[in-house]
């Protein structure tokens, strides 16, 4: 059946196609990658590696952040934009360094428990971090959703629950090909299934694609609030 086909085409692309990025090195730390998904959730990729490998020079345990200043953590945080993400890190650093002996937790529940730490957050760390087969979200892989599986050129507004529901249905039962999947459907929204002009010869799953075997229909529904 075509859509189960998508989520193994996805993982042997992602194997393939990665970019070689921090966050994806192996022994890369959870805290990292709670650092790396909070600077990337309003920040390009390519701001954000310079950034973040400062950062983790500085801070490189959640101790070593809650050790330091709020205010300390804001002034390092400067041109990437939306300081309050700087707060909800530090906030997140003090939590972690009290509950938690500093060590970043690898449930749903214990993350979404920390100040400062949204469901997308929680999701990305214990997915890619600790390998939880759980959906990851982002507006990236929305975009994959939308056109491979319901035949749509744009995912519209956010709706969280069925988001979340279409990409769990898809997800592997298998840890290590859940993982590959969510950061793979991820990277295809954000390297080949772009927003404008997606390149669809180098796509996986384009003879997969709901959109494509459509005759790619213009987007008519809700637009995305902005
Ligand atoms: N954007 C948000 N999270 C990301 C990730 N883990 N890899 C690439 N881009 C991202």
């Amino acid at each position: 059946e075509r859509r189960a086909s998508i989520p193994p085409r996805v993982v042997a692309w992602f194997a393939q196609n990665a970019r070689d990025l921090p966050w994806r090195r192996p022994g890369f730390s959870a805290w990292g990658v709670l650092v790396s998904e909070i600077m990337l959730q309003q920040t390009p990729v390519a701001r954000v590696i310079p950034r973040l490998e400062q950062w983790l020079d500085r801070w490189p345990t959640p101790d070593a952040l809650a050790a330091d200043s709020p205010a300390e953590a804001v002034r390092a945080w400067q041109s990437l934009g939306y300081p309050r993400r700087a707060l909800a890190l530090h906030a997140a650093a003090m939590a972690i360094s009290e509950r938690h002996a500093g060590v970043v937790p690898d449930d749903m529940d214990a993350l979404l428990a920390l100040p400062g730490i949204g469901d997308y957050t929680a999701r990305a760390v214990a997915a890619f971090a600790y390998g939880r087969p759980v959906p990851v979200v982002d507006v990236n892989t929305r975009r994959v959703l939308a056109r491979a599986v319901h035949g749509q050129g744009e995912a519209g507004p956010a709706r969280t629950r069925a988001d979340l529901a279409a990409m769990q249905e898809l997800l592997p039962s298998d840890p290590t090909e859940a993982q590959a999947f969510n950061a793979g459907a991820m990277e295809l929204g954000q390297t080949v299934c772009v927003a404008r002009s997606p390149r669809c010869e180098a796509c996986p799953i384009a003879e997969l694609c709901a959109w494509r075997a459509a005759g790619y229909p213009a987007y008519t529904g809700p637009a995305a609030p902005r």
